[in-house]
């Protein structure tokens, strides 16, 4: 499988380098504009790669080196202006970039999935839709998977359970309005009740970017990760069940946005939709969400 990685900042570097170390590619590309840093980058991950026993080869090129890609991951992203995470505050540069790159990446692999990373993830999800013409379910950004994962394992401190045994989703916006849909959260088949407790785990989990933020800068690692599900979903056919950033079509009303909703993801991209049951405070910040993403591809739109 070839996939070609746009962007090699911190979480770009972060991302090519857990493809190596997982093996989750025959093929790597990595794109950059600064192509000298992207040879040697290339040349210390193939380092790694004779390491391991799925030995990925990586090699630098230009955006017409990305034909015939099977999965896109775009991470092109212009520094962060702010020391805390507003995801927003670069999204008109992060969307020039995209205009003036996914026409190649579009002609070029017109098969391809393109995973959308670069925030405000469900703004450039809804464009690189619309600037790509591809099937909306090739098209999706890894949205509030990194934040359920955040929930989850909060939750699974406090239960003192695997953080892999709790059925909790962040939907909606990967942003101050995402939605812990503890509705219908269970653990074991037994439901959890909303609770302040929980409301409680669910804010610190919408806060643990700026927290890492202001003391980093940045966060890399647990993007990487969310990124690492969903292409080994793609590239085994898993069918993991993931949110991810997808053009909403018609869910409690909203439509005509990307936002965050169940997915599975298999070989083909988005497999199915899954749309839990959200009760009044849940449906309420979803609709917060959906404007705020909504008002942004207005102001954006040229
Ligand atoms: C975060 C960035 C990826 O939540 O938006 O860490």
């Amino acid at each position: 499988m070839k996939v070609s990685l746009v962007g090699l900042g911190k979480v770009g570097s972060a991302v090519a380098h857990a493809i190596v170390l997982k093996g989750l590619a025959d093929e790597l590309v990595l794109v950059s504009r600064r192509t000298e840093i992207a040879k040697s980058e290339a040349d210390d991950l193939n380092h790694a790669a004779g390491l391991e026993e799925h030995s990925v080869d990586v090699r630098a090129g230009g955006d017409l080196d990305t034909a015939d890609s099977d999965v896109i991951l775009y991470c092109d992203a212009s520094p962060a202006k702010s020391i805390d995470v507003d995801r927003y505050s670069a999204a008109r540069d992060n969307l020039q970039r995209l205009h003036e790159r996914i026409p190649t990446f579009a002609a070029g692999s017109p098969q391809a999935i393109c995973v959308m990373v670069t925030n405000p993830v469900d703004v450039m999800t809804w464009f690189a839709l619309q600037m790509s013409g591809f099937p909306q379910e090739r098209v999706f950004g890894v949205g509030t998977l990194l934040d359920t994962a955040r929930l989850r394992r909060l939750l699974s401190e406090k239960l003192s359970v695997h953080a892999s045994d709790v059925r909790a989703y962040v939907i909606g916006e990967h942003g101050e309005d995402q939605v812990a849909s503890f509705s219908t959260a269970s653990l074991g088949g037994e439901s959890m009740k909303p609770s302040e407790d929980l409301a409680l785990l669910a804010r610190q989990a919408a806060e643990s970017a700026g927290k890492i933020y202001r003391t980093r800068g940045f966060t890399n690692y647990g993007i990487a990760g969310a990124t690492m599900m969903i292409l080994e979903s793609i590239r085994n056919n898993r069918r993991r069940t993931a949110p991810v950033s997808m053009r909403i079509n018609d869910y409690y009303g909203v439509k005509d946005v990307c936002l965050s909703l169940p997915a599975v993801i298999g070989r083909r991209g988005i497999e199915r939709v899954l749309r839990p049951e959200l009760n009044e405070a849940e449906q309420a910040a979803f609709h917060r969400g959906a404007s705020r993403i909504r008002e942004a591809i207005e102001v954006l739109t040229p």
